[in-house]
């Protein structure tokens, strides 16, 4: 568990890169050269990219994984529950403390610090062409009640020591770098996920629902965002809407959540898709009637037919032939729930998520077909069938997924290509931004638990991926 890194080698490996560095600046100031023409990786690091593979550029990236790792500890203590848990729900005092100790983080990095109307918060490092599109990394760091200090909080930490990483190098941006805190990823207070992220990307829909949006103690959205100083004299969250293209990437650094990268004993994950759930709302209703005296051929049972369509969402998810479709019924409740009682009311609750949004979408049409005739030949009644979300999956581009290999092969980090089967606020960052997504091995796949755990090797190469795939798409 110890960090690779002790202090004794982190300072064998450091001193020298230092006295490596004066040269170089000392032959930057007497040619009187601004270091800002430089604007190729080549000519910063005064060797070609490619060969030798190991750059002088990305040996000189040197994570600081232990103060790093004091920082996750500390933003755990930003906590409802007991340690080892973590719970950090939207605006509550927990959440706005820990929103100054990020802000506090950014500005101790040198980043200029910018908040919206629903706190989104934004570090910047300004390239020296601040007019292009800027490339932009982030993830949340809010917590579902009990669960771990690791999910999002890699994300943003990690993000602030990237953007360090790279200062210490001397690299010097062309596009500018923005570090992001989105807002509310986990749907926790208000039943929205990725809340933050989905408005900055321009949902209409959210904008309006949002005016009308309570929580669970009938706290309207609006006032619970006041209460954190956000939204003030403003009814309007239009204003939180980010224009197409003022990206010109998106990174988010996440831990897996699965245990693929454990299993294999692969150090990066380099997300090519990212599947998009959709779920459905089910009810059927019957007559119900006892148990005993109602004959089989007089009954209309809903239970039987919500189980045929639990049945049937399997098959038409086998169906789509392609290992990444899938469909879960998380929820199934009977009415009234006696053991002498035939059941008058079901309700399901259906997940389904793929990469590939047509083929998602025929199988919750089977299953809409199968629903009604279900209830057809069972003589139920369909009272529901109601879609919650249908969000489309997305793709991660191209060009990113190149940079992260090309990344990893100069960092000699092991990594796979693999599909983000849970979502994140990369997949709504991805409808006005290319996106890319990198993977860290966390302890046998487990979050939203305190067992969650990611060690600090796993987490400092990271970071030290997302701060060498930052710098090559500055430059792009
Ligand atoms: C929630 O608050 C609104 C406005 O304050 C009020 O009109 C409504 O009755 C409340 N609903 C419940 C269930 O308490
Ligand atoms: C790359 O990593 C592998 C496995 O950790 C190691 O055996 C190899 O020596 C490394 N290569 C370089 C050039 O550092
Ligand atoms: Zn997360």
């Amino acid at each position: 568990m110890y960090p690779r890194f002790s202090l004794s080698q982190f300072l064998s490996r450091i001193l020298p890169l230092l006295f490596l560095f004066s040269p170089t600046s000392a032959q930057l100031a007497q040619n009187n050269e601004d270091p800002t023409t430089i604007n190729t990786m080549e000519e910063f690091s005064g060797y070609p990219i490619h060969e030798p593979p190991h750059s002088f550029f990305s040996n000189s990236l040197s994570v600081d994984a232990q103060t790093l790792q004091k920082q996750i500890g500390e933003l755990s203590t930003f906590s409802d529950s007991p340690a080892p848990s973590v719970t950090r729900i939207l605006y509550t005092d927990k959440d706005v403390l820990v929103r100054r100790y990020v802000k506090n983080l950014m500005g101790l990095a040198g980043l200029s610090v910018r908040e919206d109307a629903i706190g989104n918060i934004f570090g910047r490092w300004d390239g020296y062409e601040s007019e292009l599109g800027a490339v932009a990394t982030g993830s949340h760091i809010d917590a579902i009640p009990y669960s771990g200090k690791y999910d999002g909080v890699v994300g943003v930490l990690g993000a602030i020591e990237a953007i360090n990483v790279l200062k210490r190098s001397g690299f010097t941006p062309k596009r500018s770098l923005d570090i992001i805190l989105f807002t509310s990823e986990e749907p926790t207070r208000f039943g929205i996920s990725c809340l933050g992220s989905r408005l900055l990307a321009g949902s209409g829909a959210l904008e309006k629902a949002l005016k009308t949006t309570v929580d669970g103690q009938n706290i309207s959205f609006l006032d619970a965002a006041r209460s954190a100083g956000y939204a003030i004299g403003q009814d309007d969250l239009s204003n939180v809407f980010i224009k197409k293209g003022s990206y010109y990437a998106f990174v988010e650094l996440h831990i897996e959540q699965g245990s693929i990268l454990e299993e294999r004993g692969i150090s990066i994950g380099i997300v090519t898709a990212i599947a998009a759930p959709a779920s459905i709302k089910v009810d059927f209703e019957g007559n119900g009637g006892h148990a005993g005296a109602v004959l089989m051929p007089n009954r209309n049972d809903a239970g039987l037919a919500a189980a045929e369509l639990a049945l049937a969402v399997e098959k038409h998810v086998l169906e789509s032939g392609s290992i990444d479709t899938v469909g879960t019924v998380g929820i199934l409740d009977l009415h009234p729930g006696a053991i002498n009682s035939i059941p008058s009311k079901s309700h399901l609750e259906i997940d389904t998520r793929d990469i590939d949004e047509k083929r998602r979408n025929i199988v919750i049409e089977k299953i809409h077909q199968s629903a009604v005739t279900i209830a057809k030949n069972r003589g139920v009644e369909l009272s529901e069938f109601k879609i919650i979300n249908q969000d489309p999956p997305a793709q991660c581009d191209k060009s990113i997924i190149e940079a992260m290999e090309a990344a990893s092969k100069e960092l000699n980090i092991s990594h796979k290509s693999m599909i983000s089967r849970a979502y994140h606020d990369s997949l709504f960052m991805a409808r006005i931004s290319p996106m890319g997504m990198i993977f860290i091995p966390c302890y046998k796949g487990y979050s939203h638990k305190p067992e969650e755990f990611a060690s600090i090797e796993d987490i400092a190469n990271g970071v030290k991926l997302l701060a060498l795939t930052l710098a090559k798409l500055s430059l792009q």
